[in-house]
């Protein structure tokens, strides 16, 4: 193994082609047997209904790179059962979670290279993807599809990472009442990519869309979920129908309750509100913790902890996220599976 030389310190969130990609096709009603292939271009047919329908859901998920050499996944099989979900939902066939594991640590052994060394931050973030294919040209679900992960090496998702980073309230829905906000498909990204570009042009670096019934409620930030955290040292993050559930979140969840011994709450966060928190933060796979400076919100720009600095809880909270991810802190059970 000889690891690449990237400037992993200041590796942005981009597509970079590494040697492998797994694939496999649902053919017949069956999953045929997943390869490996160097081959990064897919030939699917014009009328797939991933294409022109949407039937697409995706997935994301990191490997990292431990003192020892040795490499972690973090809870994977939380985003095989997501993927399930999202497959439900659109009518796509299940991919078994014991086949949805073993592709990842295929794909992430074949790829070690391109796994940053330990220390830099950098991760190998791991795309896996479920799309409709063949020819169909009503609107009826696919009988054909693929599921296939790719990986990239990657830094922040959000310039400077562990720093404080602003967002606006959209005017925009990501997702409808009662629509896909909670499973992770295409169209949700795709309805936020121009409130995103409108964010963007205003220095933003994301939205915070709101609950898309009453407009009074936060959902979740374009890309990662949000929480707050209470003067009186309460972790609350939203429950919301139409938000994704974030593996992230419930993890932090969890460690804000067992490991700090803060109360942890899934409730409403009323936008006229934010009073009530001296700390905020976005939490996702690819965002992991990026403190919130503050939120733009019609004329009022709230400030929480510091535009500059990182508040003292989601520093803990970082630590003891990432340390169980890159394997310096004892993992609760079942979280981390290694790649063999
Ligand atoms: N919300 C949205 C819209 C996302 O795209 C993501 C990223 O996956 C998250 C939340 C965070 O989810 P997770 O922690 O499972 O990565
Ligand atoms: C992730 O965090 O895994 C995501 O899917 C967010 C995406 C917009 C990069």
């Amino acid at each position: 193994m000889t690891i690449k030389n990237l400037d992993w310190q200041n590796l942005g969130f981009g597509y970079i082609k590494t040697d492998y990609r797994y694939i496999a096709y649902w053919k017949d009603g069956k999953w045929s047997k997943g390869e490996l292939t160097q081959d990064n271009v897919l030939h699917i047919s014009e009328a797939s209904s991933s294409l022109h329908y949407g039937q697409q859901c995706f997935e994301g998920l990191k490997a990292y790179r431990c003192k020892d050499g040795s490499i972690n996944l973090f809870r994977p099989e939380q985003n095989a059962e997501r993927l399930q979900k999202s497959c439900q939902r659109l009518l796509m066939p299940e991919v078994p979670t014991e086949m949805f594991i073993d592709a990842c640590k295929q794909l992430v052994k074949a790829n070690q290279d391109w796994l940053a060394p330990y220390g830099t931050g950098a991760t190998l973030y791991l795309r896996p993807f479920v799309i409709g294919v063949g020819d169909n040209l009503g609107l009826s679900p696919a009988t054909e599809y693929i599921f296939s992960i790719f990986c990239s090496p990657v830094g922040a998702y959000f310039k400077g990472g562990m720093k404080p980073t602003n967002f606006i309230v959209s005017e925009y829905d990501r997702a409808a009442p009662h629509g896909t906000g909670a499973a992770k498909v295409g169209g949700n990204y795709a309805a936020s990519l121009y409130p995103g570009k409108l964010a963007k042009q205003r220095n933003f670096s994301d939205c915070i869309y709101l609950d898309p019934t009453t407009h009074t409620k936060i959902e979740e930030v374009g890309a990662a979920n949000f929480f707050g955290i209470t003067k009186d040292n309460k972790f609350v993050t939203p429950l919301s129908p139409s938000i994704l559930p974030s593996i992230t979140k419930y993890s932090l969840l969890y460690l804000a309750k067992k490991r700090l011994g803060l109360e942890a709450i899934e409730g409403d966060i009323y936008i006229n509100e934010l009073d009530q928190f001296k700390e905020a933060g976005a939490c996702g796979t690819a965002a992991v913790i990026t403190p919130i400076g503050g939120i733009q919100y019609g004329d009022n720009f709230h400030v929480f902890y510091s535009e500059t600095e990182v508040g003292e809880i989601t520093q803990k909270l970082y630590n003891e996220l990432t340390g169980i991810q890159f394997g310096d802190i004892e993992a609760p059970e079942g979280w981390i599976v290694k790649v063999e």
